[in-house]
């Protein structure tokens, strides 16, 4: 079954010249059938150089809508619109514009973990691949960072410069206590623990190593080390077993589960290339200033 509607998508990809990414925490099923699986800096660079005409993306609203941003004239398809991110949605532009109003000069850094209308609004995008160099590449010595007042935190450790945070945060991620990461290191002693940067500081205080999924992807590769334990959403258990068969994975918390990442099938993928559904647009007024922050992220 999962067979035909595989062969199903690629011929339907082939035909519309369609190019299929996918999350790292999307379903096995879903990251098995794109053409790219990545963390949230690599699908935007991707999205941004693909000489595809339609661009199907397997992850949540705000990355399609990034797509959007970056090409106008591309098809962008989120197969199941109501894939959206909670920690996202907790920072509205009329919030943001009014804080902005207290201090017109500050720049802004805005996770992509947010609106297209967020993004319209700040000087610079980041991703948790590159929050620190985002932050150092700001010329004052002060910033907001919104919306993850965790992310924010990470960053401020790492630098001299005053960081503002937004209180938002992602539900799974923020929900890690040390208690439970104690319990898995005293289960497994051995293990390298890795935590995503969404964690709370007392948790990141606790890691080995901090990254973003594909980060992780990565130093799983490279490490010595067989075994892990993985402070991030436990989608990504999937591919780090993929990638390294002979190496053991244990979630952080088996309740760090997205159920946004999940809400994609392999139908959804069917439906969306064979009909256009789920198709994201950004209206020009936002998508033009929305796009400056976002470059200058990428050319970083
Ligand atoms: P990455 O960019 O690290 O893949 O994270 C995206 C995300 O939504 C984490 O919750
Ligand atoms: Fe948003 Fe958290 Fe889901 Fe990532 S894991 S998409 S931050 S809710």
């Amino acid at each position: 079954m999962n067979q035909d509607i595989t062969k199903k998508i690629k011929q339907l990809a082939k035909e519309k010249n369609a190019i299929i990414l996918a999350h790292n925490y999307e379903p096995p099923e879903i990251q098995d059938i794109a053409d790219l699986c990545g963390d949230s800096l690599e699908l935007s660079i991707k999205a941004s150089q693909t000489n595809a005409d339609i661009i199907v993306f397997c992850g949540v609203r705000f990355m399609a809508e990034t797509a959007a941003i970056l090409s106008p004239d591309k098809t962008i398809l989120l197969p199941n619109p109501d894939a959206g991110c909670p920690m996202a949605d907790m920072v509205s532009p009329e919030d943001l514009k009014a804080k902005i109003a207290l201090n017109p000069s500050i720049p802004v850094v805005t996770y992509v973990n947010s609106t297209a209308a967020v993004k319209a609004l700040t000087t610079i995008c980041c991703t948790s691949a590159n929050v620190v160099r985002v932050a150092a590449s700001i010329e004052q010595n002060e910033m907001l960072m919104v919306p993850d007042r965790n992310l924010a935190a990470y960053a401020a450790s790492k630098t001299d410069k005053l960081i503002h945070k937004w209180n938002g945060y992602c539900p799974y991620h923020d929900a890690l206590t040390p208690a439970q990461v104690e319990k898995q290191r005293q289960a497994h002693p051995d293990a390298l623990f890795m935590a995503h940067p969404e964690c709370r500081m007392d948790v990141l205080k606790m890691a080995d190593r901090v990254a973003s999924t594909s980060g992780m992807l990565r130093i799983a590769k490279e490490s010595e080390k067989t075994s892990f334990i993985v402070g991030t959403e436990v989608g990504l258990l999937y591919p780090l077993k993929k990638a390294n068969p002979d190496k053991t994975f244990y979630p952080a918390s088996r309740a760090m589960q997205c159920v946004d990442m999940k809400k994609i099938t392999l139908a959804d993928v069917v439906a969306s290339l064979e009909n256009n559904t789920g198709q994201v647009r950004v209206p020009e007024e936002i998508r033009v200033p929305a796009l400056a922050s976002v470059e200058r992220m990428i050319r970083l």
